[in-house]
């Protein structure tokens, strides 16, 4: 394969390559080796302030993680923390983590908000995502997830907190200039029981869409309310969880164009069994994407290759199958297909090397990092 500049200019044989190369090429032998495009991580919560290593205690001793947030604990505990850190300290410890992933291989991330809850808060976190995709070698993706809990100060008001989402939030976002024309963008709701409805999850994606962005839902996670049928209807970019779907909703979801993005990271993290049907869902015929939902409450995982471990042994997926998912299915979830998730000319040359014997051994091995190089936007990471 040829570089040249961002991009992927020549693959083909070894001959053909290096007589179109030329002399003044500088050369990486992967020889032996596994080369994969980069991984697409197309659903995160990376950017946020503080943990949450106290309550990890309490859900291992049974504390639902739905009876911490009902409390004021669980998101609201990050989202305390995330409203007293500056921009500068919010992007300091996002930043650490993002180092993380690209050293375990991901090159692209979604990055949400949702722990703002507030317009000045959300769009904070907007413009750390911003300036992180500025000034860190990885691409991040920025989603807005003003609906990912009710805040504590609109406890009981739910329907009051969506209509800020709508009449204040959103025309906020499209002030400061999001959706900008031409990069991917897109809005977010947890529909669930003890968050938002089916219907308040309408109501935020409808305006949404109506601006311009592309539509995300969390869904399915703990309870079934419809959040899929939804996604499909609205013709969203993806439905993600995907934990208990109806059979009927994954008929839905396998004729339509969303991706399903699957989060088998968070019942590990929740120390719970309500994986996805993986499965049954990919000979329906779903396209499936795989994410580590990195987040301090339910996930606290930044490596790709843990995920596909846990997809093929928790979820029935083959190793072939979970590379598929966290790179051009990945890439489909968050509207990039064109310029990433695989190694072909024209597309932005982010890729791996990794010291395996066959990329069997990706999910076959776990707990150690077996990306050897990583090279972004066709610069070698050092
Ligand atoms: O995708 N379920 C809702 N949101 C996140 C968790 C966020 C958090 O607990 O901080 C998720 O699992
Ligand atoms: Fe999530």
């Amino acid at each position: 394969m040829a570089i040249q500049g961002d991009r992927i200019a020549l693959v083909g044989r070894t001959s053909d390559v290096l007589a179109e190369a030329g002399d003044g090429a500088k050369l990486i032998d992967a020889s032996g080796k596994v080369v994969l495009p980069g991984f697409v991580d197309p659903h995160t919560h990376v950017v946020f302030a503080g943990d949450r290593a106290s309550e990890f205690k309490m859900r291992l001793q049974g504390t639902p993680y739905m009876e911490i947030l009902a409390a004021g604990g669980g998101i609201m505990n990050t989202v305390r923390a995330t409203r007293e850190a500056s921009l500068e300290n919010l992007m300091h410890q996002s930043r650490a983590r993002l180092d993380t992933m690209l050293a375990h291989g991901t090159t692209t991330v979604e990055a949400k908000t949702g722990y703002g809850l507030d317009t000045d808060n959300e769009l904070k976190m907007l413009e750390a995502i911003r300036l992180l995709d500025q000034s860190h070698p990885m691409d991040l993706i920025p989603t807005f997830l003003g609906a990912h809990a009710v805040p504590v100060e609109y406890r009981g008001r739910a329907d009051e907190y969506v209509d800020l989402v709508i009449e204040e939030m959103l025309p906020a976002l499209e002030r400061e200039g999001y959706p900008t024309a031409g990069k991917p963008f897109f809005c977010d709701v947890f529909c669930e029981e003890g968050a938002f409805s089916v219907e308040q999850s309408r109501h935020i994606l409808e305006r949404a869409r109506a601006l311009g962005m592309g539509l995300k839902i969390h869904t399915d996670e703990f309870t079934s309310l419809g959040g899929t049928a939804l996604a499909v209807e609205l013709e969203a970019t993806s439905a993600d969880h995907l934990a208990c779907t109806t059979d009927e909703e994954i008929a839905l979801l396998a004729n339509s164009d969303t991706i399903g993005v699957l989060l088998p990271g968070t019942p590990f993290g929740l120390a719970e069994d309500h994986y996805s049907p993986a499965r049954k869902m990919i000979d329906a015929g779903v396209a499936v994407a795989l994410a580590t939902d990195l987040n301090p409450g339910t996930c606290y995982c930044e490596s790709m290759p843990f995920i596909q471990a846990l997809a093929c042994r928790q979820m029935g997926m083959t190793p072939a199958e979970t590379i598929v998912a966290s790179t051009i299915n990945a890439a489909f979830a968050i509207a990039r297909s064109h310029e990433m998730g695989s190694l072909e000319v024209g597309k932005k040359a982010d890729l791996l090397i990794l010291d395996l014997a066959d990329y069997h051994h990706l999910a076959y091995r776990f707990g150690t990092n077996p990306v050897q190089t990583v090279i972004k936007a066709g610069r070698l990471i050092p």
